[in-house]
This record gives C-alpha cells, structure tokens and sequence, in this order.
C-alpha cells in the first residue's frame, strides 16, 4: 500500500452519483475533487460537501489538472462524448453501466483510451458484488465440479421510478435491458467464466403509459457450455427482495409494508420531473440508509455438478452433499470492488476485468436480448460481444 491516494470528477451528478457518493466518502484510497453538471442546485450541494471545485461544462472538468480519473456518471446517451473526452484529457475513466448504446461508441471509447495511454473501466455495476466474486472465486478452484447451469432472477419496481423522457425511450436506450440487464449479464459473466455465446430472448412491454420494455427472459449459453436463464421485471409487484432476507439492492434493510410504494408516489404526484429532481444530488434528498448487507441484483443460484452455490447479500450459501454457510460481513466502504479494480488498474498496471472489452461485450448480449426478441431466433456472438 502506498500513501497515493486517487483523485476523482465526476461527470453527471444524480441517481447514478447518489448511489455511488458512499463509495467516495467512506473509502480512504479515493477523493473526489471536482464535478460537472449543468444544474446549479447540485454545483452548490457538491462545493458544500465535498470541498471541490464544480463546473457547468464536461470539457471544463476534463481540464482541471487535479483529477487523475473521471467517473462519467451522465446518462447513457452522453457516456461516448464524456469518456473520449476525458481519456483525451490523459484522464483515466470509470464510466456508467451500459458502457455506451452502441457497440460502435464503445469502439471509440476503446480507442481514445488506447491512444491516450489511459485505463477505461466499466462500473459500478452488480458484477462487482463480493459476494459475486467471492462465489466465482469458489467455483473457479473447481471444488464443487463444473458449473453447469446459472438462475438469475430480479423484480424490481424500476418502472415506476421517476423517470425523464428518454429512459422510457427504447430508441434512446430506455427501458431495462439497457439499465438493468447490464447488471444482470455482468453477474453472469463473472460467475460463467466465459463469453456469451450465444442468446435467445423475450422483452416485454405491458404498460402503455410507459412504453419502454420493462421486463424480459433471457437464455444465455456461454462458450464453455453454462446455460444461464436471466429473468426480469421492473414492473413493482412481486419484489425478489424477499428471497434476499429483505435486504436492498444497496444492502439497506427493507420492510415488505412497503409494497406498491414507487406506484402509489407516481400516481399521487402527477409530477413525474418534480419527483425526479427531489432524488436528484443536491436537492436534499433522504439519509443514507444503514447498510446491513452487500449489494445485490436479486435472487443468483449456480448449479455446479456437485453443488448449488447462492451468493446472498450477507453469505454465500452452499448447498452440497452438506449445507453449508459462507458469512461476509458488509465491507466498511460500499462499492469497495469497484475502487480495487481501478486501483489495480490505475496505481498497479494489472489487468481489469471490467476493462472496455468487458463492457462491450457487456453490450452486445444486452442488444442480442433486444435483437433475438425482435426476431424470434437465437442470436449467436461468435467473439462473445467483443468484434474488433
Ligand atoms: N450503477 C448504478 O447503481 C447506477 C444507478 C443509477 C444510474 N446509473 C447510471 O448512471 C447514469 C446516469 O443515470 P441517472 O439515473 O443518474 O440519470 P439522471 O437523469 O438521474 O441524472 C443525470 C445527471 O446528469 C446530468 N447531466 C445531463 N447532461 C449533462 C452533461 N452534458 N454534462 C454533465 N452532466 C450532465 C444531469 O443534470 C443529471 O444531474 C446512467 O448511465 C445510469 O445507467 C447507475
């Protein structure tokens, strides 16, 4: 360990920064030292809690010689400009999932990085999860036979979170596939241990009011063989939370007298922006929830010939020719994996797992989801998502 310590912008200061801001205050290897957003109210809130400099323009933050790596936190849409832009500043970049909306953008974002001699990583995502890893690591030693078969299933109420225009806009990357099947994927690749292969799926969309997919099924098979069944909905009925002890997507405490809480705040608001701009950054928005598991992405089961393993949000559980428990406690610092990664990548020059190819490739089975859907066949990625 040495005394550096990295020193972070970020570009975009809303949900995606909310969730991500725990990270930066609690993790002693980061600091972050300057933003960019186009609204006043949150310039103001991160120059009073972080002591940094905001700026109104990317290109401003991209600039300021202090930051070491950007954190492109905008919305999707806009992560190609962010991410050129600040690998073109010699800036490392950590960008939001989905990397991007088309596998051309990731392309140049892949490229700009390689020609400024720069690190790209993709996250944070669920992918990153300990408990995600810590249950690829158990299957890697090959203690339980070979993986064979992943059960990934998630129920969220995504849907009815305020939402602006475009993210129920499939055409600009609304709807869950683009959002959340990128974490799903990201799971699965970590706990397959090899490329997609290939992809067949169905994406849904049943409420008019909200036209963008908000649920879908999807059957991965991997290069190696592993077949993986992805299933989702964002439409906020049944809840997998309670498969997971009711702990939270963040590893916060949830109560099941919650229910319907995100539909009932839409419909009784009739102001969908107003609603979106009070859980924006700066506009004093709730506590911090206490934090009393990992993050997680919903009810995960790995069937390997001689056991299933299930990463929770406090344990792994394994269920051989015994049952056994696996505790991990929450680590002091949320998104802990996220800052080991690019502090390995950045500080140490080793290799990242969730580098631009990672992210691409990410990508490409989120668009094969959309694609095989659309035509009722299978579609096969021959390079795993990652055509040159
Ligand atoms: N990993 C996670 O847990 C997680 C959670 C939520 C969102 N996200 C990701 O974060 C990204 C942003 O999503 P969000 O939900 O925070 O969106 P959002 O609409 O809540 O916020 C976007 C923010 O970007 C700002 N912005 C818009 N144009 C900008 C520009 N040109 N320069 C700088 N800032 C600009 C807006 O003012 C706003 O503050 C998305 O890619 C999303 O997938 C990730």
């Amino acid at each position: 360990m040495t005394d550096r310590i990295l020193r972070f912008g970020v570009i975009g200061l809303s949900r995606g920064f909310v969730l991500t801001r725990p990270m930066f205050l609690k993790d002693p290897r980061v600091r972050l030292v300057a933003a960019a957003d186009p609204r006043p109210e949150a310039r103001a809130a991160f120059e009073a809690e972080f002591a940094g400099r905001a700026y109104e323009t990317a290109a401003d933050l991209c600039a300021d010689p202090e930051v070491d790596v950007v954190y492109v936190a905008s919305p999707h849409g806009l992560h190609v400009d962010h991410a050129t832009a600040a690998a073109r500043a010699g800036k490392h970049v950590l960008v939001e999932k989905p990397m991007a909306l088309t596998l051309a953008d990731c392309r140049t974002m892949r490229a700009a990085a390689a020609q400024a001699g720069v690190r790209l990583l993709v996250g944070p995502s669920h992918g990153y999860d300990a408990p995600v890893v810590r249950a690829a690591e158990l299957i890697r030693t090959g203690r339980f036979g070979a993986l064979r078969m992943l059960t990934l299933m998630n129920f969220t109420d995504f849907m009815y979170r305020p939402r602006r225009p475009e993210e129920l806009d499939p055409a600009a990357g609304g709807g869950v596939v683009f959002s959340q099947a990128a974490h799903q994927v990201d799971v699965a690749r970590r706990l397959a241990g090899a490329p997609v292969a290939k992809v067949r799926a169905q994406a849904l969309g049943w409420d008019p009011e909200r036209r963008a997919e908000g649920a879908y099924q999807a059957l991965l098979t991997f290069a190696n063989g592993v077949s993986a069944s992805l299933v989702y909905s964002g439409y906020g009925r049944f809840d997998t939370d309670a498969l997971v002890g009711w702990v939270g997507e963040l590893g916060q405490r949830r109560s099941p007298d919650d229910y319907g809480a995100a539909r009932r705040r839409l419909t009784g608001s009739g102001d969908e922006a107003e609603l979106k701009r009070l859980r924006a950054y700066g506009s004093g928005a709730a506590a911090e929830p206490e934090r009393v598991g990992h993050e997680h992405f919903g009810f995960v089961l790995a069937s390997c010939e001689g056991a299933d393993l299930r990463p929770t949000a406090t344990a792994i559980e394994v269920y051989g020719d015994a049952r056994e428990v696996i505790d991990l406690p929450p680590a002091e610092a949320p998104r802990q994996g996220v800052v080991d990664e690019v502090w390995a990548a950045v500080v140490e020059g080793r290799p990242a797992t969730h580098d631009g190819a990672w992210g691409q490739a990410n990508l490409a089975a989120c668009l094969a989801i959309l694609e095989s859907s659309r035509e009722g066949r299978d579609v096969l990625l021959p390079h795993g998502g990652d055509e040159p």
